[in-house]
Formats: C-alpha cells, structure tokens, sequence
C-alpha cells in the first residue's frame, strides 16, 4: 500500500515544481540547475533532473527524490514529507490494509502531542504568572535572555502534586491518557500525581518543532536535578536531540554541529550566537542521533567536560561519529566550567579559545588511548574500529591515520587488523569460484569493480535482459552490489526505481545516471565496454569450472577412479588451452 502511494506521490508531483519554490532554477543545457540549499553554495551545484525525478548537488553530493527533498529542506520526517506531498497532489494514503492498528496507533500519537501541546502551553503560561517568579528570578541569575527563553519555550511546573492534573481535567484529558503521555505518574498505591513539580521546564521537539518530551530542572532543593520524560508513543530515549530544528537551519549553513550534554549548555550557546548548537540529552550519544546529525553537517564539535568522565564520554562519542565518515574535535572545557558557564564568564573569547586548540576526533582517540591504555587495549581499539566500519573506502582513509598515530607500519596494522573484516567483505568463503578471488584480491578492489560493474546496467538499462541472460551476477563480489542488480533486474518498466533503493543504492544510482549525462558513450565506445563486460562474465565462467574440475579431480584421485582422472585431465587441458588462445 504504502510503496502505491510513493510512487502515486511522485508520479503526480514534479521535483522541479517542488524544488523550485525554495531553489531558483534555471534550464543549463537540457537540465535544471541551482544553488544546492544543503551546503553553503551560490554557485548553482544542484542539477534536477524532472525526467527521472532525482536532485543531485555536485559540491556537497546530497541527493535523493522528491521526498526526500521535501524532508530535508523542512526537516521532517520520512512519514510526515510523504503525507504532506501526498495532500498536496490529493492522494489518499490507504494505510489500513497492512495494519489493522495503525489507524488507532496513529489516533493515539495525535492525542500525545495534543496533551504535549496543552502541558506545554501551560508550563510556559505558568513562567509569566506570579507562581513562576521564582524560575522567572532563577533564569535572570543565570543570565538567560528574553530571546533565548522564548524560542526554548521554556516554562515552569509549580510545586504543587496536583496543578498540571487539574488543569488537564478541566480541558477533558483523561488521567489515563495523561499517565501514558508521561505527564502524571500512578504510583503502585494508585495515586496519580503531576510527574514535573517545582522545575523550570524545557520542552524537546522533533525536528518538525512539535513538543514531545520534557526535560525539568529542579529550582530550588530535590533530586534528581533533572528529570526527563520517560519513553511515551512517541518519545523514546536516545532518538532526539535537543534543540535540534531550532539548530537545523543553520547547521545546514555551517555544516557544523556543535554537540553537547546539557540543556542549558544548548540554550547559552545559542545566546552567544552559536546556533548550530544541540544536545545529547541525558543519555549517551546514540548511533541514531549521529545519523540523525549526518544529515545536516559535515563536522560535530563535541563539547565535553575536561574531567575523567568527560574525556571517556568523548572517546566513545568521537568514535561513534567517525565510524559514520563524519569528522568532529573534541573541545574539553576548563577545570570545573561547562560550556554555560564558560560562555557566561568569558564569552564568545573563551569558547573561540578552546576550539582553537581542539584536537582532531581521531587524533584525540589515538592520544588518549596511547596516553591511558595497554598496547593490548589499543590494538583491540584499532581493530574494533576499523572492523565497524562499514564503509570500505572509509577504511582505506582511516588506515593509515591510525597507523600513523599509533607508530605502527601501516601494513602490519593491515595485516593484523585484517581477520577481523574480511569476512565480511571479501568473497563468502564457502563458494568455489571466490577462494581463488578472495586470496588473490586486495581489500577494496572488489567494491571498486563492482561499482564499474554495476554502473553499466544503470547506465544502460537496455543492456539488462542480456547481462542476465549471460549470467551478470557472477562477476559481482559484494553484497551490496549483488542486492543491487536483483532490484535492477526485477525492475518494471515504466515504475520508479528510486522507491525500490536504500538510501546508499540511492545516491549510487543517482550519481551513475548523473555521470552519464555528462559522458554518454558514442556507439562504438558502448559496444567496446560491453565486450568487455561480457568477457569479464565469461572469464569468471571459466574460472568457476576449473575450480570444478580441479575438484572432482581431486576426488577421483582420492577414489582411485582412473578413468575419471582421466577425463578431468583432458577437460582442464581444454579449458586452460581456450584461455590461452584468447590471449
Ligand atoms: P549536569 O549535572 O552537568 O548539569 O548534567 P548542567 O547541564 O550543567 O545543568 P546546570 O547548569 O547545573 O543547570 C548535564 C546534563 O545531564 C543530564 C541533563 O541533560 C543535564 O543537562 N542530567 C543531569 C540528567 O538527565 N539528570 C540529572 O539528574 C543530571
Ligand atoms: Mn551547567
């Protein structure tokens, strides 16, 4: 159902028309060109292509269709960009079919963010009353501007057991549905009570600035000095940042994210003008949340506290970020400051001061374990970390700077570090034809091949009935690829491709068709690679049958079988004679 209405949705809808009401383009030799919104460009980098309904940036490489424009540029949701595309062009999403939930699921998380909005309105209601003097006085002593507490929506819970209950109650809102959306808490006796009190509150938004969290710090005595929303239907811990949609719009600007622990870290950083600032949010950063990151900027600036703690906390986070192929530093900050009360102290000077002398991630990684670990602990380090990387070119870059840092040889590091991701790269073990490859093969060249090979079918997908006929998939080595040509070879004519592709195989296909229209190759230069490739395949063919013979060559000796030795001998001549003559 869902996969009709994508396509519906960008059938109905030109990526032009859309791209155009935040791009100016304009017609540059048979395609639509513009300044890319993603990076910082006014060059015009971003081409639209409406035929095959793709954008591509050339400077800073995002690209994607029509969706997933639309949730970039606003900064939604998957989800949210498709129903509102799907509004616009009048398509009915039907939903219903695969989820008899769903309808009921989505009803629910409506009436969340309602109760959200309403406890919101009310907390911030509160911060102007007489009974919010005190976090009123408490924001001022901590030197929050005006500004910053209104585009925080910051806000107050009084102390009271009962205020947010009753105020609830006289606008119809169940203290049932009020204990599932977090905001009461029903203790074992039963009792129902205000889960914020006594707290200066500071709402969480997603990225569509719907409030869907609180956090609440204690203003006068208490404990815990934070406290955060527990996971509700549509909040869950580690998924969000704080402050993140404020932050967006410029991140996408800077491609920066200053990243860091506190609420009030975020809120003085953005008072100083940093607004590309977000935070963690009480947890430890999460995979999700530097992907999340990824999208919008090319570098984080962690900012941590320049204790034990803190200094592990950045090791970890700089990891996590790395591990994604996007850089970061790491600033620690001063003996007993965090960055609130550095940037109060000392301004924008102190914080400029301390990123100018922040390390590199990965330099700051490789220091710290050489400074705190044993050469053990180290090299489980560096090979832990070239092994989750997924990405081989990005191991290719990473490589030698760990060598470098660690004082290693660079081949040894290769060599030691190699168990430990070749399993999953090179050639399955089990299959004939890829011993021979795997041992023969340096790590990386199956990737570079198979993107080459790959991106003939793309290219030229009038070649497809033929390249399987011919068996086209021997020759591919890597999973990704091999995933890659069966949605390419089951591919109807006529419907979107984009849908059926993950986000990598995306921006793969994207830029192979982009790259063809700047080098279509001439008819005689086309039937060449094609040569080519078909001799790949039928090279690959005969390699795959020796490795056969040899085999049941090997078995027949072992059983004695003369005649059978024989005929293996006379078939492995043959087969070795033919390379011959082909070369
Ligand atoms: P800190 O204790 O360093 O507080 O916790 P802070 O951010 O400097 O707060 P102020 O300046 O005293 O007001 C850092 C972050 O860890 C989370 C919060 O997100 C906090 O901002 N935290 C801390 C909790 O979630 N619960 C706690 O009890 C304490
Ligand atoms: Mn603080």
């Amino acid at each position: 159902m869902e996969k009709n209405g994508i396509e519906a949705v960008k059938a109905r809808i030109s990526i032009v028309d859309v791209v155009r009401r935040y791009v100016d383009l304009k017609p540059v030799s048979g395609r639509w060109m513009g300044a890319c919104p993603f990076h910082q460009e006014t060059k015009p980098s971003m081409s639209v292509n409406d035929e095959e309904g793709f954008f591509y940036c050339f400077g800073c490489q995002a690209s994607g269709d029509v969706i997933d424009f639309y949730m970039r540029i606003n900064g939604l949701e998957f989800r949210e960009a498709l129903e509102q595309l799907a509004a616009e062009a009048g398509i009915e999403l039907g939903y219903s079919a695969p989820d008899p939930h769903a309808a009921e699921r989505k009803a629910r998380k409506k009436l969340m963010l309602d109760i959200h909005d309403e406890a919101c309105a009310w907390f911030k209601r509160n911060l102007r009353m007489e009974t919010g003097r005190i976090a009123r006085d408490y924001l001022s002593r901590r030197g929050i501007a005006a500004e910053v507490i209104d585009k925080f929506g910051l806000g107050y819970s009084p102390d009271d057991w009962h205020g947010l209950d009753r105020h609830f109650r006289s606008k119809g809102i169940s203290q049932e549905d009020s204990v599932l959306a977090g905001m009461l808490v029903k203790n074992e006796k039963g009792n129902i009570y205000d889960r914020f009190r006594s707290r200066l509150i500071f709402p969480i938004q997603n990225l569509s600035s719907k409030v869907i969290a609180f956090g609440g710090r204690i203003i006068s005595e208490g404990e815990p000095k934070y406290l955060n929303s527990s996971d509700t239907p549509i909040y869950k811990k580690g998924d969000h940042l704080y402050g993140l949609n404020l932050a967006r719009p410029s991140m996408t600007r800077t491609r920066r994210a200053i990243l860091t622990e506190g609420y009030m870290d975020v809120i003085s950083l953005h008072q100083f003008g940093y607004t590309d600032a977000c935070g963690v949010l009480g947890t430890a950063l999460t995979p999700d949340q530097v992907k999340r990151l990824a999208g919008f900027c090319s570098r984080v600036d962690l900012v941590f506290d320049g204790d034990n703690a803190g200094r592990k906390a950045a090791l970890k986070s700089s990891r996590m970020i790395l591990l994604q192929g996007v850089a970061c530093r790491v600033l620690l900050m001063p003996d007993g400051e965090d960055v609130d009360s550095l940037l109060q102290t000392h301004g924008r000077d102190g914080f400029e001061q301390c990123a100018e002398t922040a390390p590199d991630g990965l330099d700051f990684c490789l220091s710290t374990l050489r400074e705190k670990f044993s050469p053990r602990e180290i090299m489980d380090w560096a090979k832990g970390f070239l092994k989750d990387l997924g990405d081989s070119s990005l191991r290719a870059y990473y490589l030698p700077r760990i060598a470098n840092g660690l004082g290693l040889n660079e081949a040894e590091l290769r060599q030691n570090a190699g168990g430990a991701w070749s399993a999953q790269t090179t050639r399955a073990k089990k299959k004939p034809e890829n011993n021979e490859a795997a041992q023969t093969r340096p790590v990386g060249k199956d990737d570079k091949d198979d993107k080459y090979f790959i991106s003939f079918p793309i290219q030229y997908p009038d070649y497809i009935r033929d390249l399987d006929k011919k068996g086209f998939e021997r020759i591919l080595a890597t999973n990704w690829a091999k995933a890659l040509w069966e949605k390419l070879k089951t591919q109807q004519p006529g419907a979107d491709i984009l849908s059926r592709l993950n986000d990598n195989e995306k921006r793969f296909y994207i830029r192979c068709r982009e790259r063809l229209r700047e080098n279509m190759l001439s008819g005689k230069q086309l039937l060449d690679e094609w040569e080519h490739i078909c001799n790949k395949i039928a090279s690959g063919q005969q390699r795959l049958n020796r490795w056969q013979l040899k085999e049941a060559l090997l078995q027949a000796q072992q059983a004695g079988d003369s005649q059978r030795i024989m005929q293996c001998l006379r078939a492995l001549n043959e087969s070795l004679g033919r390379d011959d003559e082909q070369h």
